[in-house]
């Protein structure tokens, strides 16, 4: 491994709670070797949405702070595009560097391609092959326009090759594991388990948060009945969107117990460890839960993380009330597969120093 240091400056951005989790590895890692600019676009805003992982990962504040908030997918990316461009035009960065596949990704490779500002994407190659998904178009749009792709999996380079991607590839690992090793400690101190009066082993978690889910009132309904259904206790935080949107459908009699606000990283994950299953639309929660080794229920048609059902860690559902019920009472009872080879396919929590060794050799 290189130890060189390198005075290139690269300028980060991130707008969503996903990212700022991602960032904090990395970011430790950039500034060993590298000068880093942090560009925080503000698609998430709320202090449960953004500070708190601010504040608890101990990322650097901002150095440019857009505060674009909300807004229709053309409004809210081209405000970003405006802010970003401006940002790469006062910063001078050799690089842009993108994390994942949310609106502020796209701007971000967006406004630096335009500047011909080469751009590196963390969690290059991901693909669902679902063309409805915003995700999936920011994916797709993001990778063709980037000069370095950093692929967290086997599969993700594959995907990449079969695209014909103009960039570099290099399979890098997952950032999600080196985040959960780098805070392994800290989540063993949250007492978010005691102050929700859970058992460990005796509940799940639940999320959902995907405009697929949330915006059809028939598959979030779907949901919500097949939870209600489920003969174990649920915490359920729960993303502003979708509080929005029960209240839009009027489906609040689907309410039941263990809806909770938005919760930090270390709660959340702390929470995951001891439960019995994770049911859940998001792409990040689906590894979490089993790096940790808690199976998973996922509530999508497709993922994006094969290896977690290759592996036995994972079973998707769609939003079907009877699928839902019969994963997560076969989830408990489900033999494990290894987590081993699972960290060891993510990339044994080394992807951050890869990321940098590879902007520094590109
Ligand atoms: C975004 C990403 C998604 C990612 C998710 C992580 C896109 C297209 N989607 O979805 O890939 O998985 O972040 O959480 O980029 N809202 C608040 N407070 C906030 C943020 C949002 O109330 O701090 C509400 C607003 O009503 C807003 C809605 O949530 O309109 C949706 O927010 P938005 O940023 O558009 O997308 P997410 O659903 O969070």
């Amino acid at each position: 491994m290189t130890s060189g240091r390198s005075m290139s400056k690269i300028l980060s951005v991130v707008g969503a709670r996903p990212q700022f989790i991602k960032a904090a590895p990395v970011s430790r890692a950039l500034r060993r070797r590298f000068t880093e600019v942090l560009v925080h676009t503000g698609q998430h805003y709320d202090a449960g949405m953004s500070d708190v992982f601010f504040r608890e990962l101990g990322i650097p504040a901002p150095d440019h702070h857009l505060g674009v908030g909300s807004g229709s997918h053309g409004a809210q990316t081209g405000a970003m595009l405006a802010g970003i461009e401006t940002a790469i035009m006062t910063e001078k960065p050799d690089w842009v560097l993108v994390y994942g596949d949310t609106n502020s990704t796209l701007a971000g490779a967006l406004a630096a391609a335009k500047l011909h500002v080469p751009i590196a994407h963390v969690e290059a190659g991901l693909r669902s092959g679902n063309w409805s998904m915003p995700e999936e178009i920011n994916r797709v749009l993001t990778d063709a326009a980037s000069d370095l792709l950093l692929a967290p999996t086997h599969d993700a380079v594959e995907h990449l090759a079969r695209e014909h991607v103009h960039g570099q590839v290099r399979r890098v690992g997952d950032v999600m594991l080196d985040a959960l090793k780098l805070f392994e400690p800290a989540m063993a101190r949250s007492a978010a388990l005691e102050t929700l009066g859970l058992e460990p082993g005796h509940y799940a978690v639940v999320t959902v948060h995907r405009a697929e889910n949330t915006d059809d009132p028939a598959r979030l309904a779907a949901i919500l009945a097949g939870l209600a259904r489920l003969d174990t206790p649920v915490v359920f935080p729960m993303h502003p969107r979708t509080r929005q949107r029960i209240a839009d459908h009027g489906l609040f009699d689907l309410r039941s117990a263990g809806w909770i606000d938005p919760l930090g990283y270390l709660d959340m994950l702390a929470l995951v460890r001891c439960a019995s299953m994770v049911l859940t639309d998001s792409g990040g929660l689906q590894k979490e839960a089993a790096f940790l080794g808690v199976p998973c229920v996922t509530l999508r048609d497709q993922t994006e993380w094969p290896d977690t059902l290759e592996l036995g860690w994972n079973t998707l559902v769609g939003a079907d009330a009877d699928r839902l019920v019969e994963a997560a009472r076969s989830a408990r009872s489900r033999p494990s597969g290894s987590i081993a080879e699972l960290h060891e396919r993510f990339g044994g929590g080394l992807a951050s120093e890869r990321i940098c060794e590879a902007l520094l050799t590109p």
